[in-house]
């Protein structure tokens, strides 16, 4: 298999896993890349490995340029096995001089690869001297990850960058200018609204750190998707907005249904946001993963959720996705419960308390309860609720 030229100096050696579809819990619908760079200089470098079983695919790639004997450093900006699953065996075929990783990095690959790895720490603010130029490192914890690094090659002005910037994204294409921006929009979006936004104070802060340093790359290289090339300052940009959760007159109106009576008060719920002028994203859980709701709720002012009484507990997919959102850290949602339910209504109340307590709603109307199939009074208590919400989030978004 063939590497990649990025620059007569940097080469993608990294792998294309079109089929992988779900990625600890986030659907990857359009697969995903593991990219790993190899930098030509003095001492050739290694920037990343790849996913265990796609070791064999990285090698290839990189003998198409060289002998990985060559090699003499392997950098690990990350720990987590998509980029640190082909590390053992890479250093055991290369017998790279050094390997190196940030503090928490080096301690996170042990962990995972065993105590034996000959992994050496790169502080932070280091540099590595390749002949002509040379990488910087700067620490990125918690993007996403303590042990996230990412490093720059000085002259060439080109940044390695690991997770940030990325998406999951397959695609024969490598660089930004190659694929339409409608195609790769929703994946940027959805990346950072399952991966990186309960770090965005972090993400806030670390663009102001970058940009203090006065770096400003001709060339941003992820580890996964397109690398930028066209428009580096694009996806920056897009995170600086990301981060700064500034949300649209938009609400999701999320619900799950047993026997179609949750679904009849949505369809309500979402007419009378309509009514308040305000853009609506109807999704029952039956059809929409969460980690779709979860890029949905990334730029929503406002958060309904619908449930049918199961038990006398919430529906189990309502569960699931309650627990996946608290995960996310969202902040300043309007919204609203609503529910069928059989003889016991408690789990209702229950879930507006729950998206009060653990997903910092703000409640914006009491939550519309119907015993089994709605009225039509009860429906238009459901419209009242969706018009209260998307009045206020209106007011709010002034
Ligand atoms: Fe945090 Fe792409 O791994």
């Amino acid at each position: 298999m063939q590497a990649i030229k990025v620059t007569d100096k940097i080469y993608w050696v990294g792998a294309i896993d079109w089929n992988v579809r779900d990625f600890h819990g986030y659907s990857t619908n359009k697969g995903t890349t593991y990219n790993a760079f190899l930098i030509l200089d003095k001492k050739t470098a290694l920037i990343d490995t790849v996913k265990k079983e796609f070791y064999p695919e990285m090698l290839s790639r990189i003998k198409s340029v060289i002998d990985p004997q060559k090699i003499d450093l392997i950098i690990s900006n990350h720990a987590e096995l998509d980029h640190s699953g082909s590390l053992k065996s890479a250093i055991a075929d290369i017998k790279p001089e050094h390997v190196y990783a940030s503090t928490l990095g080096a301690a996170n690959l042990k962990a995972h690869l065993g105590q034996d790895l000959p992994v050496e720490i790169i502080p932070n603010g280091g540099s590595l001297d390749l002949g002509e130029d040379s990488l910087t490192f700067i620490e990125s914890r918690m993007l996403h990850w303590p042990d996230s690094m990412i490093c720059l090659l000085k002259k060439a002005n080109i940044l390695f960058c690991n997770d940030i910037f990325g998406m999951h994204y397959a695609s024969s294409y490598r660089f930004d200018d190659e694929v339409s921006e409608r195609d790769w929009l929703y994946e940027a979006k959805k990346y950072y609204a399952n991966i990186i936004l309960p770090y965005s104070k972090i993400v806030t802060a670390f663009l102001g750190q970058v940009t203090k340093l006065g770096i400003k790359p001709s060339v941003i290289c992820p580890d996964h998707g397109p690398i930028w090339r066209k428009d580096p300052q694009k996806i920056v940009n897009l995170y600086a907005e990301f981060a700064a959760q500034k949300n649209r007159n938009k609400v999701i109106v999320i619900y799950d249904t047993m026997w179609g009576s949750t679904e009849k008060m949505a369809c309500s719920v979402t007419d009378g946001l309509i009514s308040a002028g305000v853009e609506v994203k109807q999704m029952s859980l039956h059809a929409t993963h969460r980690s779709d709701a979860a890029t949905e709720l990334l730029d929503a002012a406002g958060l309904i959720i619908g449930t049918p009484v199961l038990n006398q507990e919430i529906y189990p997919s309502l569960g699931d996705l309650i627990t996946y959102f608290k995960g996310l850290k969202k902040q300043n949602l309007i919204g609203a419960a609503f529910g069928s339910y059989g003889w016991s209504d408690g789990a209702i109340n229950g879930l507006e308390t729950i998206m009060k307590e653990k997903l910092g709603v703000e409640i914006a109307a009491p939550c519309v309860k119907s015993r089994f199939v709605p009225t039509e009074e009860k429906l238009k208590e459901c419209f009242e609720l969706g018009r209260a919400v998307g009045l206020k989030v209106s007011e709010k978004n002034k």
